[in-house]
Parts: structure tokens; sequence; C-alpha cells
């Protein structure tokens, strides 16, 4: 296989595997709304398709002649439940197009904690939808890969921070086994060289595993660019807002699925076909310093 199409490839962790797709030598296109936006965000080199996901032409016209897909979707945070969602109604576009274009890998990032789903009555629309959206890829009649990841090392410096102080909220009850955005990216390359016709899912996982305490702290002795501080928000303050506020509802949801998600070490399978992700939560944040 050579030529990938990436959908959402200027997503916080589409990034770090259009950089290792191409890396590895792959056609990479990249299927984006806002092209100037897309190339201040990825490596030179790349193709471009511009187009949206909500139109299932758009979609079509990027995957003629391509081999590949890799979906790196999210839903839209200010939107609620019954709004539209790439990773609900954009998916059925995606499978429409790849299946008139004989598209001959899907590969997706979902993610480990959905599996909080059903635990201690625990019951999020959204997790549903994802689960939702691996169905119909399975039922596509396309080769897929599945990827599901543990926490990104990338939240660090985004979606936990405020300037400089690291949001946390609740307590963290289990080990996350934190990956790197890189050396899942390069797994990611791995497994479009590697397979065929076969359907696979795995199970992305980093090296070490901390709660969001001990992550925070590991973090925060590591980071060098400036003085970060913590700040603690309670639950149900969260909760509450969330009733005005769809973005924090997201937030409350996911940080109760985090918090109580008793995570397990799983990953020595994708480790052995993928290669072992090297890069600790201390090497990260040396890094991004
Ligand atoms: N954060 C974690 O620790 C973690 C852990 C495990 C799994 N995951 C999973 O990782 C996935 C991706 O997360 P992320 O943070 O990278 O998401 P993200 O930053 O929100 O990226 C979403 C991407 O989808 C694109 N997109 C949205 N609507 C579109 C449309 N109508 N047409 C075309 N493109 C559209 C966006 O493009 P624009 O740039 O144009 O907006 C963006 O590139 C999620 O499914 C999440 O569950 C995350």
């Amino acid at each position: 296989m050579k030529n990938i199409t990436v959908i959402g490839g200027t997503g916080m962790i589409g990034r770090p595997v259009v950089q290792a797709l191409h890396d590895a030598g792959f056609e990479v296109t990249a299927f984006v709304r806002d092209e100037a936006k897309a190339r201040k965000l990825l490596p030179a080199g790349i193709h471009y398709t511009v187009g949206d996901l909500r139109n299932v032409h758009d979609v079509d016209r990027a995957l003629k002649g391509q081999e590949g897909i890799y979906l790196n979707l999210n839903l839209n945070l200010p939107d609620g439940k019954h709004a539209w969602h790439a990773e609900r109604e954009g998916i059925d576009n995606i499978i429409a197009a790849a299946q008139k274009n004989n598209i001959k890998r899907i590969a997706i990032i979902s993610s480990v904690v959905m599996n909080y789903q059903g635990m201690n009555g625990f019951n999020w629309w959204v997790f549903d939808m994802k689960k939702e959206a691996l169905e119909k890829i399975r039922a596509s009649g396309i080769p897929y890969t599945i990827f599901y990841p543990s926490t990104f090392m990338e939240n660090f410096m985004t979606t936990y921070r405020k300037g400089n102080r690291i949001l946390l909220a609740g307590t963290s009850h289990h080990k996350m086994y934190f990956i790197a955005g890189k050396d899942y990216g390069q797994q990611v390359a791995r497994s479009f060289a590697l397979l065929n016709k076969e359907k696979k899912e795995y199970i992305v996982q980093g090296p070490e595993g901390y709660t969001a305490d001990e992550a925070t702290d590991v973090f925060i002795r590591n980071y060098t660019r400036e003085k970060l501080t913590i700040s603690r928000a309670p639950l149900a303050l969260l909760k509450f807002i969330g009733i005005f506020s769809n973005t924090i509802n997201y937030g409350y949801n996911i940080i109760v699925a985090l918090n109580n998600y008793p995570e397990k070490f799983e990953a020595e399978e994708t480790w052995t076909a993928l290669g072992r992700p090297a890069t600790t939560l201390a090497d990260y944040a040396r890094t991004v310093s």
C-alpha cells in the first residue's frame, strides 16, 4: 500500500500520525476543511484535498485512486447529542465513499476508556456513538484496523492545560499507560506496512502507568519551559456547569470515565507486532519544554 488519505489529520492526534506515515514513505493526502491552516500544522511534502465530511461528494472525490484511509475523528464538542458529528454521520459518508472507491483498508483511532461504559452505572451517549462507529466499519466489508489508545501525553500541552496551570478534577483511581503521539504514529505506520487483508484491533499503551496525579507530578518536574502549578476543580461543579455547556459536560464525563476505568496493561501483542513505544512521560515533558 502506498497512498493513504488521512481524515482529521489537523487534529491533536492526527498530526503525529500524518508525520509518521510521511516519514515511513507513504504518499499521504490530508482531507482538510482549511488548507492554509493545515499547511501550517502538517509536514511539507504531503498532498491536500479540500472538503467537508458533511458532503459525501467531497469524500468521494478525495478517495479516488487512494488505497488506505486513516480516520482521526472526534465529536464536535460544543454541539450536543443530536447535532451532526464527524464520528457518527461523517463515518457514514466515509464508508459509502470507501466502498465506491474500492479502498483496501480503513484504519481508525478509537479509545480504550470507552470500555468504562456500563461500569458503575456509567452510561454516556458519546461512548455509544464511538462503539456504533466501529460496528459500521466492521460491517463495511473493507479490511480494517482499529486502535484503542490509552491517554495521550499531548493532553499535558492542550486539554489539561490553562496557561501555566494543569487542571485536575476528582480522584484518579487507576494507572493510565500514557502514550506519546509520535510512538502511536509509528505504530500506525507499521500497521499499514504490515497488514494485507486482515481485520485487526490493537490496544495502544505507553511504557509506564500513572494515575493522573502521579503523571502530573512527573510532567511538572521534567517540564522546564515555565513553572507549572496544579488547579483542582470539584467534579460536582463541572457536573453542574455541564448542564449549560456541552463542552463542560463532555469534560465532566470523560474525567469520570478516566478516573474510574480500571485500565490494565494489555498492549503486549501490539508492541510485538507494531513496536515498543520508547517515549516516557519525562522524555515527553523535556521534549516539549
Ligand atoms: N486525547 C486522548 O488522550 C485520547 C485518548 C484515546 C483516544 N483518543 C481519540 O483520538 C481521537 C482524535 O482526537 P483529537 O484530539 O486528535 O481530535 P481533534 O483534535 O478534535 O481532531 C478532529 C479532526 O477532525 C476534523 N474534522 C472535524 N469535523 C470535520 C468535518 N466536518 N470535515 C472534515 N474534517 C473534520 C478536524 O478538522 P479541523 O482542523 O478542520 O477542525 C480535526 O482534524 C478521538 O476520537 C479521541 O477519542 C484521544
